[in-house]
């Protein structure tokens, strides 16, 4: 006997089927129920050449939780290392983290790695680390992703477009190997059934292919609470400023701008620059509260960071917290230089946009504002450092180009 369907639902069919083509990634959304992998990140925050922190949830505690890994090209066998596992903190919303910290990798090499929970393994993904080598690469930045959870998906699904379509062609120069989020994760750090969902979110930035984009994360002031350093694998009690190299010419400086930015973290941040200016081409630093910002007032960073950030020649500034778009002037002694530093931002990887006070001096051309939910591309060359602001969609809505010091 012969089934005839219906032209509508044949119709329905199609739909259907043109939706399931057009999900961004067969790894996202995954159930949380029981022991099984859920929440997949990779998090850099330590050496990225050799060390990546793969962490994880499960919706219950279970016994045994591992990562299975091995360089993917490679006759090596599997290896296992064991994950530091624990219940998040924040609320009655019961949820179960667990860490491993890989180290001694090899740089520039792509490791496959799968996460075990008792009896149940999530599927097998990669990552890249970073390489030694003197290459061309790219990053994006962004920030905020607190406040609208539909905006939040759609710029998570782009950003692994993005990444996966840097891989598609032979240029090495717009490969999107990490992605830094400058803070405002969740509106409200304490509560974990927020960080929860934002963590499933976060799995929509897998590639098709199963590749993972490391997070580079800082601080927002929505960020506070315990959850923060367990989401991102940081000991209990850490501050959450550091630098890493990416690579031998590119730093990446992580602040807090949620703690005293003077004593301790100021006193950290002219020893790191002075250390990492001499031997990196590149040198930039991520932190949430803007110092020049296109909305709100001046963070505390603005006396003490800015005057480290001119002294060591910082070649860009990424700051949050303003959901807008912004890129300053280059700035010394709080007047344009050419000499000065440039700071762009301010957020919109999920969350209402604001209207920029398109009146304030640094951001008059050839600085900009604007608003839109949007990504950065920072596309670190060996004669110049290339960004973009990419909209929602795909526009481009702002470029600009940073010489070496
Ligand atoms: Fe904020």
């Amino acid at each position: 006997m012969t089934m005839t369907i219906p032209f509508h639902y044949f119709l329905t069919l199609l739909f259907a089927g043109a939706l399931l083509t057009s999900q961004p990634s067969a790894f996202a959304d995954a159930p949380l129920a029981g022991t099984a992998p859920a929440q997949w990140r990779v998090v850099w925050s330590d050496d990225p050449t050799t060390t990546a922190t793969i962490a994880w949830s499960t919706k219950s505690a279970g016994r045994d939780h591992s990562v299975r890994f091995k360089a993917k090209d490679s006759d090596d066998g599997d290896a296992t290392t064991l994950a530091e596992s624990g219940r998040y903190t924040g609320g009655s919303f019961e949820l179960y983290y667990h860490h491993s910290k890989l180290t001694d990798l090899r740089p520039g090499t792509a490791y496959e790695i799968q996460m075990i929970s008792d009896t149940e393994s999530s599927p097998v993904f990669y990552f890249v680390t970073a390489s030694d080598t003197d290459r061309e690469f790219s990053i994006l930045h962004g920030g905020d992703s607190r406040s609208d959870r539909d905006a939040r998906r759609r710029v998570n699904t782009m950003i692994s477009e993005m990444a996966e379509a840097s891989f598609d062609n032979d240029d090495p120069a717009d490969d999107i190997i990490a992605f830094a989020h400058g803070g405002d994760y969740v509106v409200s750090g304490t509560k974990m059934e927020l960080w929860s969902v934002w963590m499933s979110d976060h799995e929509l930035t897998t590639m098709t292919d199963g590749r993972l984009l490391p997070i580079i994360p800082a601080r927002g002031n929505h960020d506070k609470g315990k959850p923060f350093n367990k989401v991102f694998g940081f000991p209990d009690g850490d501050l959450n400023y550091y630098g890493i190299s990416i690579g031998p010419k590119v730093r990446m400086v992580t602040l807090n701008s949620e703690i005293s930015t003077a004593g301790d973290q100021a006193t950290w941040l002219n020893e790191e620059l002075s250390r990492s200016r001499a031997n990196h081409r590149w040198l930039l630093a991520q932190y949430h509260r803007p110092v020049y910002p296109a909305v709100k007032e001046a963070g505390a960073g603005l006396k003490t960071w800015v005057p480290l950030f001119e002294k060591f020649d910082v070649d860009l500034v990424c700051e949050a917290d303003g959901h807008n778009i912004k890129r300053t002037v280059p700035i010394r002694d709080g007047q344009l230089d050419q000499t000065g530093v440039v700071y762009i931002g301010e957020g919109g990887l999920g969350v209402p946009q604001r209207t920029p006070k398109t009146d304030r001096w640094f951001i008059q051309s050839p600085g900009m504002a604007d608003q839109g939910h949007h990504v950065f591309v920072l596309t670190f060359g060996k004669d110049a450092m290339h960004g973009k602001c990419v909209l929602e969609g795909g526009k481009i809505r702002d470029e600009f180009t940073r010489q070496p010091r």
